[in-house]
C-alpha cells in the first residue's frame, strides 16, 4: 500500500507512526497519515451571538450574580458581627458559622455561577487549535545546560569541598526539627500530654447519653440497625466540654449478636448486640460519623478509612492503621447503658509517647 510520508513535528496531520495489522499470513502496515482528518465540526452560533435581547439578558443575569456574591461577603461580615461566638456557648457557636457559612457560600456561588455563565454565554466562542510543540530544549541548549551545571560546581567548590557540602546538607536537615519539636508546645503544660491523650472521661458506672441532649439511653431504646451520636453522663457540665468531647465521644450500634465477630478476652464488652466505639478516627482524629446499616462499616468523610463493626471496627480501606478502640459496656440496674471503665487504649490517632 502506498502512503504519503508526512514529516515535521509542527503539523497535526504530520504524525507517521504505524500500526502493524496482520490479516492471515499477509501484514499491513496503516499509517496515521493514512486517516482522512474529519477536520473541525461546524461552529454552532450561541443564541446570544445572533439575537441582541438574549445577549442583553446574558449580561443582566450575570452582573447580577456578581451582585449577589457581594451581598453575600457583605452579609457573612454582618453575621460575624452579629452573632459572635461566647465563650463556652456552643448555640453561639453554631449560629455564628451558619449565618457565615451561607454568606460565604452566596459569595462563591454568585462568582462561579456568573463567571461561568459569562464565559459560556458572552465571551468569545471561536474554536482553534493550538499545535504542540516539543518541551525538550534543543540538543545544543542542553549541553550549554550542563556545562553551566559543571561550571557552577567547579566555581562554588560544592563538589571538591566535601566537609563543607556535608555539614551545609546536615544542616539544611536539622533545620526544619525544632519546628516538629515546637508541636510539643501545642499540648496543655499543666499535665503529662501523653497523660492527658491517654484518657477519657468514660469510667466505671457512667451512663451513655445522648450527644448533645445529655439524656441517658436505656439499653431497651436500642433497636437493631440503629446508631446513635453517645457522649458521657456529666459532659455537658464540664468546663472544659469540649475538650472532653473530643477524646470521649462514641457511636452506639445495635447488630444481631450472632453477627459480631468477638476476640477472646471481649466477650462481655457489649450487651445483646449493642456495641460502643470510640467515633474518633485512628488516622488524624476527625469524627467518624456514618454509618452503613446493610455492610455494618463505619466511614470517616475525611479520607474515607472505613472500619468494619461486625469484626471490632479493624480498618477495612483507607490510611489509618488502627481499628476503632471499643469502649465497654454493661446495663444498670434501672436499664441504663453504662461504661464498665475507659476505653482500655488512647483513642485517636497516634502520639509520640503511645506505646
Ligand atoms: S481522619 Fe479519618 S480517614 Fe483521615
Amino acid at each position: 500500500m502506498a502512503h504519503d510520508e508526512v514529516s515535521g513535528p509542527e503539523s497535526p496531520a504530520s504524525d507517521s507512526s504505524a500500526v502493524e495489522t496482520s490479516r492471515g499470513t499477509s501484514t499491513t502496515t496503516v499509517v496515521a497519515s493514512d486517516v482522512e482528518n474529519p477536520g473541525e465540526p461546524a461552529h454552532r452560533q450561541r443564541v446570544t451571538d445572533t439575537d441582541p435581547k438574549a445577549a442583553k439578558t446574558a449580561q443582566r443575569s450575570v452582573y447580577t450574580l456578581f451582585y449577589l456574591s457581594i451581598a453575600g461577603s457583605v452579609f457573612a461580615i454582618a453575621a460575624y458581627m452579629a452573632f459572635p461566638i461566647e465563650n463556652d456557648d456552643v448555640g453561639s457557636v453554631r449560629l455564628n458559622t451558619l449565618f457565615i457559612g451561607i454568606g460565604v457560600a452566596l459569595a462563591l456561588f454568585g462568582i462561579g455561577l456568573g463567571a461561568v455563565h459569562w464565559a459560556k454565554a458572552l465571551m468569545y466562542d471561536k474554536e482553534g487549535i493550538d499545535i504542540r510543540h516539543p518541551v525538550a530544549g534543543t540538543p545544543e541548549t542542553r549541553a550549554r545546560a550542563v556545562e553551566i551545571f559543571h561550571e557552577a560546581d567547579q566555581e562554588s567548590g560544592f563538589g571538591r569541598r566535601t566537609l563543607i557540602r556535608n555539614s551545609l546538607i546536615g544542616a539544611l536537615i536539622a533545620f526544619p526539627l525544632p519546628g516538629i519539636v515546637l508541636f510539643r508546645g501545642l499540648a496543655p503544660q499543666s499535665e503529662d500530654p501523653a497523660e492527658l491523650l491517654s484518657h477519657t472521661m468514660w469510667k466505671k458506672g457512667a451512663r451513655l447519653t445522648l450527644d448533645p441532649s445529655g439524656i441517658p439511653v436505656k439499653a431497651s431504646d436500642v433497636t437493631i440497625g440503629s446508631v446513635f451520636h453517645i457522649i458521657p453522663e456529666g459532659l455537658n457540665e464540664m468546663p472544659d466540654r469540649l475538650e472532653q468531647k473530643a477524646k470521649a465521644a462514641v457511636l452506639l450500634m445495635r447488630l444481631n449478636p450472632e453477627d459480631l465477630n468477638i476476640s477472646p478476652g471481649r466477650e462481655s464488652w457489649s450487651y445483646d448486640g449493642i456495641v460502643a466505639y470510640s467515633k474518633i478516627c485512628t488516622h488524624v482524629g476527625c469524627p467518624v460519623a456514618l454509618y452503613e446499616q446493610q455492610t455494618h462499616h463505619l466511614l470517616c468523610p475525611c479520607h474515607q478509612s472505613t472500619f468494619d463493626v461486625v469484626n471490632e471496627c479493624q480498618v477495612i480501606f483507607g490510611p489509618a492503621k488502627r481499628p476503632l478502640p471499643q469502649l465497654p459496656i454493661e446495663v444498670d440496674s434501672e436499664g441504663y447503658l453504662v461504661a464498665q471503665s475507659d476505653f482500655n487504649e488512647p483513642v485517636g490517632p497516634s502520639f509520640w509517647e503511645r506505646s
